[in-house]
């Protein structure tokens, strides 16, 4: 096991960074300092977490495969392990690191895979997830917060918008593995005292989603418009689905860390956009001159969703703040101000055999300095909560 860091202070400059202090300085006050390990922190979601956690003064360890993260996510005044979440090996880590607190983004989480390869899924989504519960057990953490997915363990919805006792009909493979997870975590709160907190989030997006995975309709939007390419819209785009800006969802993330024990909750604004108006939306902000080319549906999605977040209001004292309009402009500047950010992953869902995956050595002082880019991420002001505008 290799654990690589970079010291030096914070490096508040890397792409997609967002300045969270004035946001989140209400938070900070009421938290004493803790050491929080975050799988998946070198994703999407997990890194701006990451960003979120070491803004407020909290050490931070990162557990990831890189199998769909990026070393340039990784936030440098984190510890970071290149290690699977199914690996034996993470109790060595957590015999070192002794967190306080897990907060567990790592996942398979695409649609398709799940569909091509389930095996895959499954060994990832539940047996990851109940060796990182298992170690939570083992080494007495105080408190796991499991990222679910609003978006598809409900299925389609029997009505709008879905609150957390809608009934759970996942269409997919993934609904079903994400799903799993938290009846693993009710069982150990109940069995073992292993307190949670599950985050169902809706469709997130913002600066550092991967254009070219499958998921994240903004991001691939957004770089095909950018680089002139034809945009593809599968289904009739009316489908329906609540989107939320990153920084709304990493300040659900820090509220959980003392908020919503025992708790499932959805993320989210209650109202859903369809794709047809996301894709006229990003078609002004980027000035982009091409009609959309109409493909059949994926199978697996639900035709419209949106989650009610009065629960999160509730337990949380959360709602989302940044509007559609706002968080899609960012998100054009960020793709349009780091146009080679990201490569195309190859990612095959083949590596199931790969069990358990062997720990690599990786040094992020150098795999990330000449991926990194200079330009400063604007941040974003979060006015009084709104509706987006549809
Ligand atoms: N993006 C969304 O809109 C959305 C919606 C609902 C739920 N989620 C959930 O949020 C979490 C993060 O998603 P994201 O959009 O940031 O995706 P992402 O692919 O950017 O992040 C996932 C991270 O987990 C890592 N990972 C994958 N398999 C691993 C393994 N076996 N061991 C260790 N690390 C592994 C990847 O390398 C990556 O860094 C996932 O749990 C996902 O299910 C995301």
């Amino acid at each position: 096991m290799i654990l690589a860091r970079q010291d030096g202070g914070s490096e508040n400059r890397r792409p997609g960074a967002i300045r969270w202090m004035a946001n989140l300085a209400e938070i900070a006050r009421k938290d004493r300092e803790m050491k929080v390990l975050v799988t998946g922190g070198a994703g999407f979601i997990g890194s701006h977490v990451v960003d979120g956690l070491i803004a407020l003064g909290h050490q931070v360890v990162v557990v990831d495969n890189l199998s769909t993260g990026y070393p340039e996510n990784l936030n440098p005044d984190a510890r970071f392990y290149q290690l699977d979440i199914r690996s034996r090996e993470l109790l060595r880590v957590f015999e070192r690191e002794r967190p306080d607190i897990v907060n567990h983004h790592g996942a398979q989480m695409s649609v398709r895979v799940s569909m091509q390869d389930p095996l895959l899924d499954a060994q990832v989504n539940v047996l990851g997830s109940l060796n990182v519960i298992e170690a939570c057990k083992a080494y007495g953490v105080s408190k796991l917060i499991y990222i679910s997915t609003g978006g598809a363990v409900y299925g389609e919805p029997q009505y709008l918008p879905c609150d957390e006792a809608h009934p759970v009909n996942p269409l997919c493979q993934y609904g079903a593995t994400k799903h799993m997870a938290e009846h693993y975590l009710f069982i150990y709160r109940k069995l073992y005292g292993l307190n949670y907190t599950v985050l169902r989030y809706p469709n997130v997006y913002g600066p550092r989603q991967d254009p070219f995975g499958e998921a994240g309709v903004v991001a691939i939007f957004t770089q095909q418009m950018l680089g002139g390419q034809p945009v593809i819209i599968n289904g009739s785009g009316a489908q329906e689905r609540d989107f939320v800006y990153i920084s709304d969802v990493v300040r659900a993330n820090l509220l959980a860390l003392r908020s919503g024990d025992g708790e499932i909750i959805n993320i989210g604004w209650g109202k859903g956009t369809s794709v047809n108006r996301i894709f006229q939306t990003l078609k002004a902000i980027t000035s982009y001159a091409i009609n959309p080319v109409y493909a059949p549906a994926i199978p697996g999605e639900v035709f419209k969703i949106c989650l009610d977040p009065s629960k999160a209001k509730q337990l949380l004292d959360w709602q989302p703040c940044v509007t559609l309009k706002a968080g899609l402009a960012s998100t054009v500047e960020y793709f349009r101000s780091h146009p080679n950010h990201y490569v195309a992953h190859s990612f095959s869902p083949a590596d199931a055999s790969d069990l358990p995956a062997p720990v690599q050595s990786f040094d992020i002082s150098h795999a990330g300095s000449s991926l990194r880019h200079s330009l400063p991420w604007e941040p974003i002001a979060c006015p009084q909560p709104s509706y987006p505008e549809r």
